[in-house]
């Protein structure tokens, strides 16, 4: 039988076949496809081309508002691109005014101290490197669609190797949700004009800004890494309950992960724009309560 059983399968001690390589597949297969092209026959380039657009359009937004350094608080509110501040001119800073060591050649702005950790989160975000791979790098456009390259080096090597990092930027994720869900509580009490006392209310910028911290969270809790981090590590759920209910909780989120990334963003961006403008005095922030 020459190492073969009689149903087909290579007996144990049989030398196995090789595998195919990629080049062999390739060969089979045909000439590797060209930039672009597929055999797809639907609109595969939609999904790309909105990430380009809606992810072109959130980073010129916020680099903008980053570098205004102006009108992002209003009153009891705080725009979520400048939360935590740290130094700045608000009654919401932590430490003070601009402090006296800053450099006078070097653009001061407290956005700019704080937004590298929300914006590392979602750069190397799982879900947006798959999107933005496809959207800016055409590596590849879509599947099975031609790409532009011949050689991938893909995430064990420099530079897309740095993407690990994204476990460490969820730890920071977690504590801006803490500070924004802060930031929401000072939104529910308003100075009253004639006492100066505190008093509690409801605005529609506490709406804006609480549901921004809901959007943030639903994104930030179905995190891929808090996953692995609240049980998926584990052989066996049956050794441990408690994490099996985390890891459950954690998948409900994160089922919807992209719903939840493109919503908080979405949002995000326009807490900041809803500050803003109601700071300029173009919009009116109208009391519920
Ligand atoms: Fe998307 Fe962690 S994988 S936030």
């Amino acid at each position: 039988m020459n190492g073969q059983a009689a149903t087909g399968a290579p007996s144990p001690g049989a030398s196995r076949p090789p595998l195919p390589t990629r080049e062999r597949t390739e060969e089979r297969v045909g000439a590797r496809r060209s930039f672009g092209e597929t055999m797809r026959a639907d609109v595969w380039w939609t999904q790309p081309l909105l990430v380009f657009l809606g992810l072109s359009i959130f980073i010129v937004y916020s680099t903008w508002a980053a570098f205004q350094g102006t009108h992002y608080f209003f009153g009891n509110y705080i725009s979520p691109f400048y939360s935590p501040e740290i130094f700045g001119d608000s009654p919401h800073n932590w430490f003070g005014p601009k402090p006296n060591w800053w450099p006078n050649w070097l653009l001061f702005s407290p956005a700019l101290l704080i937004l590298w950790a929300p914006g590392g989160f979602r750069l190397t975000c799982y879900y947006y490197r798959g999107a933005y791979y496809k959207a800016f790098w055409a590596d590849p456009p879509a599947c099975t669609v031609g790409e532009p390259r011949k050689t991938y080096l893909g995430e064990r090597s420099f530079p897309l190797i740095m993407q690990n990092v994204h476990r460490y930027f969820l730890y920071l994720a977690l504590v801006f949700i803490v500070i924004l869900a802060i930031d929401v509580w000072k939104a529910l009490w308003f100075v009253d004009p004639t006492s100066g006392n505190n008093s509690f209310g409801i605005g529609v910028g506490t709406l804006v800004l609480a549901i921004n911290v809901v959007l943030l969270g639903g994104y930030t809790f179905g995190c891929h890494s808090l996953r692995h981090l609240a049980g998926g590590f584990l052989d066996q759920f049956s050794k441990s309950p408690t994490c099996y209910r985390a890891y459950a909780c954690v998948n409900c989120f994160n089922r919807r992960h992209m719903m939840w990334a493109w919503l908080s963003l979405f949002w995000v961006g326009f807490s900041d724009l809803y500050v803003r403008l109601c700071s300029m005095g173009v919009w009116t922030d109208w009391r519920l309560i």
